[in-house]
């Protein structure tokens, strides 16, 4: 999962409080162009976190932004691509600082968006690409969204 990026259409979205909905319809749009509907709605759910998580990081950290993706601390970027039969979905944002798997409490507010990426991907992890920020993933197959509706 490390490396240069390679090219292939991204979806760049501006800081802002209504980009994980942008993020679900673009993900959308994807996945029936490849005709994997089976994994709409679990992309959108991890899409959402995943992009929620990169925005509260450029606004959090935004003195760890210098060298970011594209040079700016304002944007974040998504992209899915095709492995196989799995399909990987990106998130890039300014921020050097790792995610942290949590275990919240009943009564924390938090710490939910990366513990259900985790239920729902069958995998995820993170990487610094060379032009700056930090690339999160994932992984999504048709099996996980067949275990995520038998969990529900
Ligand atoms: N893209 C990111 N960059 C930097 N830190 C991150 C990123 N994503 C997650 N984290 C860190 O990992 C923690 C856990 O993320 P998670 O999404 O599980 O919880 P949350 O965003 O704090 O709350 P919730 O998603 O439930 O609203 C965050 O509190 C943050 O410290
Ligand atoms: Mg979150």
């Amino acid at each position: 999962m490390t490396g240069v990026i390679p090219r292939r259409p991204y979806l760049e979205l501006s800081v802002f409080p209504t980009s994980p909905y942008y993020a679900r319809m673009h993900v959308q749009r994807v996945l029936e162009g490849w005709r994997r509907e089976d994994l709409v709605e679990t992309a959108q759910l991890v899409v959402s976190e995943l992009v929620s998580n990169a925005i509260k990081a450029n606004v959090r950290h935004p003195a760890c932004s210098e060298g970011a993706a594209h040079g700016s601390p304002d944007h974040v970027w998504v992209d899915l691509y095709r492995a196989g039969a799995a399909v990987v979905l990106r998130v890039w944002d300014a921020s050097r600082t790792p995610p942290v798997l949590r275990s919240p409490d009943l009564d924390d507010e938090g710490g939910r968006g990366l513990c259900l990426v985790d239920m729902l991907a069958s995998s995820w992890g993170y990487y610094w690409p060379a032009p700056g920020g930090k690339i999160v993933w994932c992984t999504l197959t048709a099996a996980e969204s067949e275990t995520r509706d038998s969990k529900l």
